[in-house]
């Protein structure tokens, strides 16, 4: 596989062409943002444990039965993909309120929800990336109500999942981000990664932050706890 230009840089990534029009390939980056990019820093060696960890969790959902992006991990930052058009939605999945829900609707983070919440947000950097609903979603024609119905279904098996899968390994999912994206056949792909930089992840033991919050909030240890969970994922 053949790597050629630069398609596109984002905040955590680096998307590059192949000699196949249908494959990209991903390098994941070190710098982390926060706060729609107000915030910026690097966290050594993230680039790796997020290109891993979303490959692992990536397989065990193709498993499962949630198609995604992913074809195969190329080297330690960078992975082969399925070239998609991403879906312009953050779908957001919580267990328990924490973060932006916790401040919007006044409840403690760690409160229990008497449901799973599934919420969109409109990938807008430009508008601060705003909630929006399924009817703001098809007058603004993001999506059809197929794929939403779809991009549902999905979002809830990879929730049951992960949920399972990082409690055996001493991590409760609070809550999670994922993407989706349309391939040349018009088949919905998960896409983009799951990571502790998309998902809010807490040791079981000691309810301590095990994610992205230790670089939003200045908790220290980030790249240690970065580590930490990638060891976990791994089965070490
Ligand atoms: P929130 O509580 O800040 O809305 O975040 C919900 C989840 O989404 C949390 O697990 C972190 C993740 N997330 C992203 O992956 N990217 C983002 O830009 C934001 C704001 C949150």
């Amino acid at each position: 596989m053949e790597k050629r230009e630069q398609l596109y840089e984002g905040k955590a990534k680096k998307v590059f062409e192949t000699d196949d029009p249908e494959r990209l390939i991903v390098s994941y980056k070190d710098d982390a943002t926060a706060f729609n990019g107000q915030k910026k820093g690097q966290i050594a060696d993230k680039g790796v444990v997020n290109n891993i960890m979303s490959n692992i969790l990536f397989g065990i959902l193709e498993e499962a039965g949630v198609p995604t992006h992913l074809v195969r991990q190329l080297s330690d930052r960078e992975s082969l993909v399925k070239r998609v058009r991403i879906l312009p939605l953050e779908v957001i999945i919580r267990n328990v309120a924490a973060g932006s829900f916790s401040k919007r609707y006044g409840v403690p983070e760690g409160g229990p929800l008497a449901r799973t919440v599934l919420e969109f947000s409109y990938k807008n950097d430009a508008l601060g990336d705003p909630l929006i609903n399924d009817d703001h979603i098809l007058a603004l024609a993001l999506s059809t109500e197929a794929e939403l119905a779809q991009v549902r279904t999905y979002a809830f098996k990879v929730n049951e999942v992960l949920k399972a899968f990082f409690l055996k390994r001493g991590l409760r999912l609070i809550d999670f981000k994922i993407e989706f994206g349309l391939d040349s056949a018009g088949k919905l792909l998960l896409a983009d990664e799951i990571s502790p930089d998309t998902c809010r992840l807490w040791d079981t033991e000691t309810n301590e932050k095990m994610d992205k919050d230790r670089f939003r909030r200045d908790l220290g240890r980030v790249e240690e706890t970065y580590r930490d969970v990638l060891l976990r994922v791994k089965g070490q």
